[in-house]
């Protein structure tokens, strides 16, 4: 098993939502069996931005907890918690002293956290340093993230370039891993599904109401005012997600009866609320079972750190030697 992995969400909502559960999570699940993997609950991306302890430490277990409700096997990846091994930021000073301001400033995800809180912490602008050093302290080959993720990795891309360029070959370039779920937008059509904006995500704990709810209320194709308009299922939010879900004779079903006006938009979120209903539901039981286990997971995650670190220790202490500071 030659092969590396490495993925990581941040603790920044009470519950992951069906993006990255779809992107990133599945893309785990798919590589535990071929890849030597390692998922990391990124707790310290979560405090760039304003954020409350008590909530973090909360979100940190519960995401974690969704991990293996999802199907994440202790056995198999190594799951951490990323502030318990403290080795990541040290690695990420070292390649922050080799990348340039501006490239830093041209990222997407900081212009527009920048935007949206009105500043920026300087931790927000070394972000994309951090994620880099997660994934190249273990070397990693593989990364499975979402559409919003690829200007990162490709940054990290480059850090590894220049770092094997100044002090010598050490860091494989990790390449993203892109899925059918790398983009779900939001269900009030605002752009991508996120962990913040408050019902245009469905969450891996919604009730099947809440999901039912949350649909109901989803925006679709602005051209269907009346159910008599046809309308363009590829400018429909609805219809993204079932992409996702629905198996492909009925999606194709779904596209002609949009485009014919034949099938309404309640029908249609009926159709998809029901599927993602029952793919939810195995997790969602397996989920209340580890909800009641806390100490188990907190023990997989000192598991996990106590896996990473001599590894990362190892990656650092050679890096650490090529910048002559052994
Ligand atoms: P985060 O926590 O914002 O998102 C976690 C993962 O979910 C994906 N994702 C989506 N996929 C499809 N549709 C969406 N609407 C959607 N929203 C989010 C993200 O692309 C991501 O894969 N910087 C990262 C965390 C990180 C990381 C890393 C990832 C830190 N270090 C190293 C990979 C490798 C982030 O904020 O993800």
């Amino acid at each position: 098993m030659g092969k590396r992995m490495f993925t990581g969400l941040q603790p920044s909502g009470q519950s992951l939502h069906i993006g990255n559960y779809l992107s990133a999570i599945k893309g785990v699940l798919a590589l535990q069996d071929t890849h030597e993997c390692i998922l990391c609950v990124v707790d310290y991306h979560a405090i760039t931005v304003p954020y409350d302890p008590n909530v973090l430490r909360r979100f940190t277990l519960n995401i974690a907890t969704e991990y293996l409700a999802a199907g994440v096997d202790p056995e198999r990846v190594t799951m951490m918690v990323q502030s318990d091994v403290p080795e990541h930021t040290e690695l990420a000073w070292l390649m922050g002293c080799l990348m340039p301001v501006p490239k830093f400033e041209q990222l997407p995800t900081y212009k527009d956290k920048r935007a949206r809180y009105g500043t920026a912490s300087f931790g927000l602008l070394a972000y994309p340093i951090l994620m880099a050093a997660d994934i190249l302290i273990y070397k990693a080959h593989t990364v499975p993230v979402g559409r919003d993720q690829l200007p990162h990795i490709e940054f990290a891309r480059e850090v590894a370039r220049k770092f094997n360029h100044t002090f010598g070959e050490t860091f494989p370039e990790p390449e993203a891993r892109i899925n059918a779920g790398a983009y779900i937008p939001s269900l009030d059509g605002k752009g991508a599904m996120s962990k913040s904006a408050k019902n245009g995500s469905i969450d891996l704990s919604d009730t099947a109401n809440t999901v039912q709810d949350k649909l109901a209320r989803a925006v679709t194709d602005p051209a269907r005012v009346r159910r008599t308009d046809p309308g363009e299922p590829h400018n429909c939010p609805v219809y993204a997600i079932h992409v996702c879900y629905t198996p492909q004779g009925m999606l194709a079903q779904l596209a002609q009866g949009c485009r014919e006006a034949a099938i309404g938009c309640l029908e249609c979120k009926r159709i998809l609320a029901q599927e993602i209903i029952s793919d939810l539901a195995p997790l969602q039981a397996r989920r209340r079972e580890l909800l009641a286990r806390p100490q188990r997971v907190r023990e997989i995650l000192a598991q996990g750190a106590a896996t990473a670190r001599p590894r990362a220790r190892e990656t650092l202490s050679e890096v650490r030697q090529r910048m002559g500071l052994d």
